[in-house]
């Protein structure tokens, strides 16, 4: 088989067939493969998509390509989610001890950030003595005792994604429904959590700009994992703004402890109520009433908070920091940001400010950067607040002083500002689930 055969086969727009993706996943991992004829292959499935078929034995052959996870020890009790990238989003450190707060039981494995968007393994890393690089058996022993852990990928789970994932960031191929289909269920059929609960972003800082793309994508994801014997979900939610207040690794830290302590923002508040009602819903075989009154009182009596402290303090890390977050070290420099007229903040450029919280130290431009985990952004005046010239409305964080101007310039940049308020949009748009017909459908 050539390689060079499939690419001009998907450059028609044909269908290929198992034995073609199968041979393709193996020969690319087994360096056989270079990476400018994968590159060529990948922008034809951009321009060209997939059928669900294709796109299914891609996903398994992203699941397949390397080691598995076991974790039927746990029956059909385990349960993870993923988000499919954003700023701000610390989800995953308020939604897992809710969970396990209420019975759950979630064995998960996280990314680190790259590009304009964070990573949960970075932002436990600003705990000290968190340990992200857990034994198998420590890792499965953790959840049994806590009902959460949550560790690194490790070297060898899906490896093929690994490769296809650096080379589309480099080759402007991230944004093909296949691609993020077979990549996200790829990671998640290894990682072997029986339910699966899906946050599919839409707008200004995700890869899916309108919420009927995100809607089309997490159809398709659903699909997939029930075709493999697992439960998934997705919420659909809102990226047009950052999510909560922070960005920014122990930023986000806070901005976690302060929303299991009840004092969240709405926004992110909603995002994780949702999460969290959808896991509990589909692994504790709950309605979702029920699941959502569960959590609600988790997250309202403290029990989540609670476990949280277990949580950090299980996987090696200081608790003592949660109980008093001022702990955590400030930036050299806090530097506020002013507005610069009246009127209301009418939309925001999630990505770039993204990127204005990587560029003060919170992120890496490449694999190799340190991460700064004090550096970022506070947000005090969002998407729909009226403000004033001269108000604070940002706060930026940082120990390298070269780098505030130019951050400062790039989060206005990211701003629109008019004089009448826009409409309200709400943060979730809707949630997909299977029907009972067999097929995904959104509700609202
Ligand atoms: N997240 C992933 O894991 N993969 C993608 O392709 C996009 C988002």
């Amino acid at each position: 088989m050539r390689f060079y055969d499939i690419i001009q086969k998907k450059k028609h727009g044909e269908e290929l067939t198992a034995e073609e993706i199968a041979f393709l996943g193996k020969a690319y991992v087994d360096g056989e493969i270079p990476d400018y004829q994968m590159s060529a292959f990948l922008m034809a499935v951009l321009w060209r998509g997939m059928t669900d078929r294709e796109a299914s034995l891609l996903t398994l052959a992203i699941a397949e390509s390397g080691d598995t996870v076991d974790l039927s020890m746990f029956g059909d009790r385990s349960v993870d989610k993923h988000s499919t990238g954003g700023v701000g989003d610390k989800t995953t450190m308020i939604v897992t001890p809710i969970v396990a707060a209420v019975g759950g039981c979630v064995a998960k494995m996280s990314g680190r950030g790259l590009g304009h968007t964070g990573g949960t393994i970075d932002k436990l890393e600003s705990i000290p003595g968190f340990s992200t690089t857990l034994t198998r058996e420590q890792f499965i022993a953790t959840v049994e005792k806590v009902g959460v852990a949550v560790i690194g990928q490790s070297g060898n789970l899906a490896p093929l994604d690994k490769k296809l994932y650096a080379l589309r960031d480099v080759t402007a191929t991230v944004d093909s429904v296949p691609l993020i289909t077979s990549s996200v269920m790829g990671k998640k059929l290894a990682a072997g959590s029986h339910s699966i609960v899906l946050d599919v972003k839409y707008g200004s800082g995700a890869f899916m700009s309108c919420a009927e793309d995100a809607v089309e994508l997490a159809k398709k994801m659903v699909a997939i994992g029930y075709d493999r014997g697992r439960q998934v979900s997705a919420i659909i939610s809102s990226m047009d703004t950052p999510l909560g207040s922070a960005v920014g690794n122990s930023l986000e830290v806070k901005e976690a402890i302060e929303t299991l302590s009840g004092r969240g923002a709405p926004d992110l508040t909603e995002v994780c109520l949702a999460l969290a009602t959808e896991m509990v819903a589909l692994s504790m075989k709950k309605d979702k009433a029920e699941a959502r009154e569960l959590c609600k009182n988790a997250l309202e009596n403290g029990s989540a908070l609670a476990k949280l402290k277990e949580w950090i303090a299980a996987q090696g890390g200081d608790a003592n920091y949660i109980s008093n977050p001022e702990k955590f070290p400030v930036s050299a420099y806090v530097h506020e940001i002013r507005a610069s007229e009246d009127g209301y903040i009418y939309a925001m450029d999630t990505e770039q400010i993204g990127i204005s919280a990587c560029d003060l130290g919170a992120g890496r431009a490449s694999k190799e950067d340190e991460i700064d985990h004090s550096a970022g952004i506070i947000i005090l005046k969002k998407t729909g607040d009226k403000i004033t010239g001269g108000e604070v409305i940002a706060l930026l964080h940082t120990n390298k002083k070269d780098a505030i101007l130019a951050a400062e310039e790039r989060y206005l940049r990211a701003l629109t500002v008019s004089a009448e308020p826009p409409r309200h949009a709400p943060v979730i748009f809707g949630t997909v689930r299977m029907g009972k017909d067999g097929e995904p459908a959104l509700t609202h």
